[in-house]
């Protein structure tokens, strides 16, 4: 288990969608239809951290009617929830292996593999066995440390386009006099180890650029803040909940207080949660023919 619930996933998903930056991910189609010609047939893309596959489900729909996606995770759970909301996502399941599947979509015809990984111990493995021509995440780099990141820019040999990486804007209306005091202790528990070393948190977007750009890629970076309101309520309640826990385990602001800012963010009425989204071109990017 990651400690991601699959509910926690479903309820950011539709969220995750709409906050893309338009403007990274126009570039990022520009840059795979230079190589691979407009209609982008037969891409092979490897997603990071795919949980229970909203970012294959947001990009389908751009890329070309023939795709092939490995889905990499090391919780097994939420490969299954994977599996399952593939289904209910398809139109048609048009054949299943035991590793993966080829649905249609909308007239598009996509094949899955699901993959376990440790991506700390295997992402070498991965990238070479997958032979993507794309590398995609969401909602990942956060978790992750800069010897890591460098570690992945050094083996990274094609365009990589990850989303919503958290860069620590968070802004409430009502304020509540605990936001500044929670926020620092909720970001003193990002950059703990989770699981790939000690994590950049909220300056992943910023280090995920240096190790890029040292490996002489091209970076291009846009906003993708959520903005949220009251017709959020259950994503913010799980939000505030998450992040009352993770400051909880810092000591850093007392119980009261954390119960009183809990009790009040019910009341929230808006909320900006700020991500970036990178795109990142390699050194040796030129069209196919
Ligand atoms: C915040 S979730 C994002 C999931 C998905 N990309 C999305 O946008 O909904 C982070 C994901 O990274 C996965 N993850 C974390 N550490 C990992 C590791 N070391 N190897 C493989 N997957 C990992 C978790 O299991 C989880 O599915």
């Amino acid at each position: 288990m990651s400690g991601f619930s699959s509910h926690w996933l479903g309820l950011r998903e539709p969220v995750d969608h709409v906050s893309r930056s338009a403007s990274v991910q126009a570039t990022m189609l520009d840059c795979l239809r230079q190589r691979h010609g407009v209609d982008l047939l037969g891409l092979r893309l490897l997603d990071l951290g795919s949980g229970s596959g909203s970012n294959m489900r947001a990009l389908v729909p751009l890329l070309g009617s023939k795709q092939e996606w490995t889905l990499v995770d090391y919780d097994q759970a939420l490969l299954d929830v994977s599996r399952q909301l593939t289904a209910q996502w398809a139109d048609e399941i048009l054949s299943e292996q035991a590793d993966g599947w080829q649905v249609r979509k909308a007239g598009q015809t996509v094949s899955i593999r699901w993959l376990r990984a440790d991506l700390n111990q295997d992402i070498e493995h991965v990238l070479v066995d997958s032979n993507p021509d794309m590398v995609t995440a969401a909602a990942l780099f956060d978790l992750i440390s800069p010897v890591w990141m460098a570690r992945f820019c050094g083996a990274l040999k094609t365009p990589f386009y990850t989303v919503l990486t958290y860069d620590g804007r968070c802004a409430w209306h009502p304020t509540h006099e605990a936001d500044e005091d929670l926020l620092t202790a909720f970001h003193a528990h990002q950059m703990t180890d989770k699981g790939f070393g000690v994590a950049a948190g909220p300056q992943a977007a910023a280090v995920l650029a240096q190790c890029l750009q040292a490996e002489h890629f091209t970076v291009v970076r846009g906003d993708s803040a959520w903005h949220l309101s009251s017709q959020h309520r259950a994503l913010l309640d799980l939000l505030h909940q998450g992040m009352v826990q993770a400051v909880e385990q810092t000591g850093q602001v007392s119980n009261v207080r954390l119960a009183h800012w809990l009790a009040t963010r019910l009341n929230t009425t808006d909320c900006l949660i700020g991500h970036e989204d990178t795109l990142a071109i390699p050194p040796s990017w030129v069209p196919k023919n």
